[in-house]
């Protein structure tokens, strides 16, 4: 028996790069020897994007973005969270077998809570019940499809902690009916480093995004920020941003050609950003014009997801009676 793989991204903004390399690709390769389950996870990003025109956007480009990497929804079961009543029923439940001091202790609701005190405002000021609760959702997201492994960033390795705990807690009380989880933390993908040089991320504003048109790609390659040493100075290819994006796209070969490049002198900047927009152009050139044509006809979009969320409920229904039965409502 295939094990069960289930990842879910939100929809908060355009996929870039960094996405694409630290969750899009590894999910993918996991297909090849699991049954895997991914989703979009819009309901999660209901506790920052209020804009309900762009959230719709932002959900059609998330899963045109999957679809133009590579998924392939005859193997994958790929739906919307929203699509799942199944899931929200199940986090009221599994909010009653969580104790509220393990949600206290969630990072991001920590951070919110810290930030505020170090401002003298009201511990709680300013934060929604939608963030406080975020790690239940995502425990019944993952425990609602019986998932074994969960391919997930560094970031969210306590969500997985949180998500095992609700699981053994649930099943010392009524039985063994939840499957714990194992985190798949991708250690061999590192953080990809965004134009500035810290964590790529849409929270930074500087991404280099995946499948935008040239022109916008072109435009971010060539905004990225490098040291100020003149064309026939040796560089520093350690430490160097712009060094370590082009190593994720080039050959070992030209990668160590380059290298000799930085430290011998004589390298210009420029040029390397010219290479790297070429390298990264048309390593996305196929990808991009499917996400186009996706996004050109919804209705297509709207059926994959309608028909994996079928697939998707008939593993979650049939899990739901057997809860609401061990809990006593039924
Ligand atoms: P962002 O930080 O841009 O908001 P998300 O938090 O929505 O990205 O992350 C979605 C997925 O992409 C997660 O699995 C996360 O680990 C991965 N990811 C995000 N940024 C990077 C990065 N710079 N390098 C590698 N993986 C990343
Ligand atoms: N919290 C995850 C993130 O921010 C997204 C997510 C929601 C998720 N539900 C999930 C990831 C279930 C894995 C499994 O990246």
């Amino acid at each position: 028996m295939k094990k069960t793989a289930l990842t879910g991204i939100k929809p908060t903004g355009s996929p870039h790069i960094g996405n694409y390399l630290g969750a899009i690709c590894p999910a993918l390769e996991l297909t090849k020897n699991h049954d895997a389950l991914y989703f979009i996870a819009d309901y999660h990003a209901l506790t920052t994007v209020t804009d309900k025109k762009l959230l719709k956007e932002q959900i059609y480009g998330l899963a045109a973005t999957w679809l133009a990497s590579g998924l392939d929804p005859e193997k994958v079961t790929f739906y919307r969270q929203s699509d799942m009543p199944e899931v929200f029923e199940l986090s009221w439940i599994l909010s009653c077998c969580a104790s509220k001091g393990l949600l206290n202790r969630a990072h991001a609701y920590k951070a919110s809570v810290d930030n505020n005190e170090a401002t003298g405002n009201d511990p709680d000021y300013g934060i929604n019940c939608g963030l406080f609760y975020y790690p239940i959702l995502m425990a019944a997201d993952i425990l609602m499809f019986s998932s074994h492994v969960v391919p997930v960033g560094q970031d969210q390795k306590q969500h997985l902690e949180i998500t095992r705990d609700i699981a053994q807690a649930f099943n010392q009380t009524y039985g063994n009916i939840l499957t714990v989880p194992e985190p798949l933390i991708q250690e061999n993908v590192k953080t990809v480093p965004g134009i500035d040089g810290r964590k790529m991320s849409k929270s930074y504003d500087n991404v280099i995004p995946l499948y935008s048109t040239e022109k916008k790609l072109k435009k971010r390659i060539n905004q990225i920020v490098t040291d100020s040493k003149e064309v026939e100075d040796v560089k520093d290819p350690d430490n160097c941003n712009l060094f370590e994006i082009y190593t994720y796209f080039a050959s070992p070969e030209d990668i160590e050609k380059t290298r000799g490049r930085y430290l011998a002198g004589g390298l210009p900047y420029g040029e390397l950003k010219k290479e790297l927009f070429e390298l990264i152009n048309n390593f996305v050139s196929e990808g991009r014009e499917k996400y186009n044509h996706l996004m050109e006809d919804k209705k297509q979009i709207d059926n994959i997801l309608a028909e994996g969320a079928q697939k998707a409920r008939s593993i979650s229904i049939p899990l739901m009676a057997e809860i609401r039965k061990a809990i006593g409502v039924q």
